[in-house]
Parts: structure tokens; C-alpha cells; sequence
């Protein structure tokens, strides 16, 4: 992969602003760098520029839970014509105790990989990703299981109850925060970042041979506003409880340098997930083995969920897809 044009979602606070300085460091010759709204970004960029003595970042407006704004993002990537090499989509959060759904009717920790996923569509229809292109995507520990507080659906078990068996319809009510599905901020994060791990083993099977997209948790890392919304006991209690024990906070510098790392590995391990290893939420990072992450039939039932709500697919001439 050449490091010439990178684009990082959700630079205006945080990892995603913690990626774009690191870029910079390593030397990247141009970073675009995204927030809702292009007065919040253009400061963050000359913010980054001051802090990184470099001249390389552009900012571009990108409220992820509008889709014009996707496609007037999409615009001016077209227009400019140039490929980006690295595609860091960070942007997320955890949401509040009282539940928001977008224009679209999509609840709020959900919508950011709606929008992502209209980006990065958007951006393979257009051929603006290079050949060997690396995608990194944010996820979070909560989808491999084993976090308290935090637990995902059982969306087979769910499909099953509600839906038929069908999968897809499951995940999509899931995203809606639909019919039979109590709100839970912490379980609606949960089931937003194992969707994610999801939609990326499907994308990998999509993607033309030489790009490579990774499902990346960066990890804990409280000194950011990933939990502002979130209620008083995840954000007084849990967070300093976990904070005092050794090995469950880190840097978001130590963070973001996951979605680095992960941008040199090989289109080998295309569509995985990785995080801490089991029972950790800092350290290495590894590729996840949980089972309920490589079912075949619940990635695949993700990605068309994702389709339907964003109203975007992806369709290749036959010779370029690896999908069978
Ligand atoms: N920090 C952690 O411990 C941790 C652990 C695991 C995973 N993560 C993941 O890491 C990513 C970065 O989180 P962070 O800790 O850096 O949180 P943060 O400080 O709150 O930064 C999140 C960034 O994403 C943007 N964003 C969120 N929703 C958006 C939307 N719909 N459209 C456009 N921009 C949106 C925010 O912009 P606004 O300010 O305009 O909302 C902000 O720039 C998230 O995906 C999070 O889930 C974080």
C-alpha cells in the first residue's frame, strides 16, 4: 500500500483525531480528515496542522447519519478524482439512555456504519480506492462477548422468535431498534459493533483481490467522548472502577496506533476482527476466533440488512467479485 492519501472519519475528537496526528508523524503526504460539520473540521484541521507542524490535512464535511451529506462528501471526492489508500472509518459512539433514531429511522450507535457503508460503496463504484487499498473499520471488544455490562444479541436465537428464522430481517429490526427490541443503550453498542465486525468479513468477500478491509477494536481508551451520552453508572462507576485496575485503560494514541497497525497487514486476513485477547480490553491486539463471529450465515444476513437500510449495494462485473 502507498502512504500518499488516507481519509479518517470522526477526526474532531478522541482516536480519530489521535489517527490523523500519527499519520502525519509517519509521514502520509495528504490526510482528509472528516467531522458533521465543516466549520468543526476545518478547526480541527489547522488544529492538527499546529500540533503536527504539516501542512497535510483537508478538511471534509461528513455527517454520517445524513445520507445527502454522504453524497455530497462522495461528490467532492469524485470531483477531486484522486484514490485514497487507507480508508480509516472511526467514527462511532456509545449512545444515551433515551434512544435516538436519524431521519432515516436508524438508532443512533447504528447509523454510523450506515453511512460508512454508503461511503465506502460510493467510493469502490467510483474506483477512488487504489488497487491495494486497506479499510480499517472501528469496532469494540463488547462484539466478541465477555464484557460486563455490554452483552450482544443472539441473533440466530432472535431471528428465530421474531422473525421466521430470518436473519436479515432480525438485523435490520436491530439497526432500527425496531418491534421486539428493548432499547439498552450498552446492548444497542454492542449489537452495533458485532454488526460491524459482520458487514466486514462480508465487504472482504466483495472487495477486488488486492484491498483488504479489518474489523479493529483500538482497544479502551477513556480519555476520549466516546461515552458522553452514556448514562451516570457507565460513566461515574464502571469507567473509574475500570480505570483503577492496571491494564484496562491506555492512551488514545496507544489506541488509535491499532488502526495503524492494522493498515499494514495483509489481504490474508481480510475480514477479520481483532481486539484485545479475551478477558483484556488493552495489549496486543489478536485476531478474534469467537464462533458467532464467523458465521457465514450472519455476516452474510448483516450485509444485506445494511443494504436494505442505506438503499445501497455493491455490484460488480462478475470477473472482478469474490463472491460466489
Ligand atoms: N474510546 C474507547 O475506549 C473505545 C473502545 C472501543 C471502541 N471505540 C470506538 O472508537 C471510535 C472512536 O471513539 P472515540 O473514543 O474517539 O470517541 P469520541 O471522542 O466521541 O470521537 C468520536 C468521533 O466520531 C464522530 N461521530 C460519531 N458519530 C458520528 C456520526 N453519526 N457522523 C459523523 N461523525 C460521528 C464524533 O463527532 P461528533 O463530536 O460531532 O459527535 C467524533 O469526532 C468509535 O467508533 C468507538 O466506538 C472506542
Amino acid at each position: 500500500m502507498q502512504h500518499s492519501i488516507t481519509l479518517v472519519t470522526g477526526t474532531t475528537s478522541g482516536l480519530g483525531h489521535a489517527a490523523a496526528r500519527l499519520l502525519a508523524i509517519e509521514g502520509w503526504r495528504e490526510i482528509i480528515v472528516t467531522g458533521r460539520s465543516l466549520a468543526r473540521v476545518q478547526e480541527t484541521a489547522a488544529q492538527l496542522a499546529a500540533e503536527t507542524r504539516r501542512q497535510v490535512f483537508t478538511p471534509l464535511e461528513l455527517d454520517l447519519d445524513a445520507p445527502t451529506s454522504v453524497q455530497s462528501a462522495l461528490a467532492e471526492l469524485v470531483r477531486r478524482g484522486r484514490p485514497i489508500d487507507f480508508l480509516l472509518l472511526n467514527a462511532g459512539m456509545v449512545p444515551g439512555k433515551k434512544r435516538v433514531l436519524t431521519a432515516a429511522g436508524v438508532e443512533a450507535s447504528q447509523a454510523p456504519l450506515i453511512g460508512h457503508h454508503q461511503l465506502t460503496v460510493g467510493l469502490l463504484r467510483a474506483n477512488l480506492l487504489s488497487p491495494n487499498a486497506r479499510i480499517v473499520i472501528a469496532s469494540a471488544e463488547p462484539a466478541r462477548g465477555g464484557v460486563p455490562m455490554f452483552s450482544y444479541t443472539d441473533v440466530p436465537a432472535f431471528a428465530a422468535k421474531h422473525h421466521q428464522g430470518d436473519r436479515t430481517a432480525a438485523v435490520e429490526a436491530l439497526i432500527r431498534n425496531g418491534p421486539n427490541v428493548k432499547y439498552v443503550p450498552n446492548h444497542a453498542y454492542a449489537d452495533a459493533k458485532l454488526i460491524i465486525a459482520w458487514w466486514t468479513a462480508a465487504l472482504a468477500r466483495r472487495l477486488p483481490s488486492g484491498m483488504a478491509v479489518y474489523a479493529v477494536s483500538p482497544g479502551s481508551a477513556t480519555d476520549t467522548r466516546v461515552v458522553r451520552n452514556a448514562g451516570p453508572a457507565l460513566k461515574y462507576l464502571f469507567i473509574p472502577i475500570v480505570n483503577l485496575i492496571p491494564g484496562m485503560n491506555q492512551t488514545p494514541e496507544t489506541a488509535a496506533r491499532r488502526y495503524l497497525q492494522a493498515s499494514e497487514f495483509g489481504t490474508d486476513v481480510s475480514g477479520q476482527f481483532f481486539a484485545s485477547a479475551q478477558g483484556k480490553f488493552t495489549g496486543p491486539m489478536e485476531a478474534m476466533r469467537q464462533p458467532h463471529l464467523h458465521d457465514r450465515a450472519s455476516q452474510e444476513a448483516a450485509w444485506q440488512a445494511v443494504v436494505s437500510v442505506s438503499g445501497v449495494d455493491l455490484s460488480y462485473p462478475a470477473s472482478l467479485s469474490a463472491v460466489s
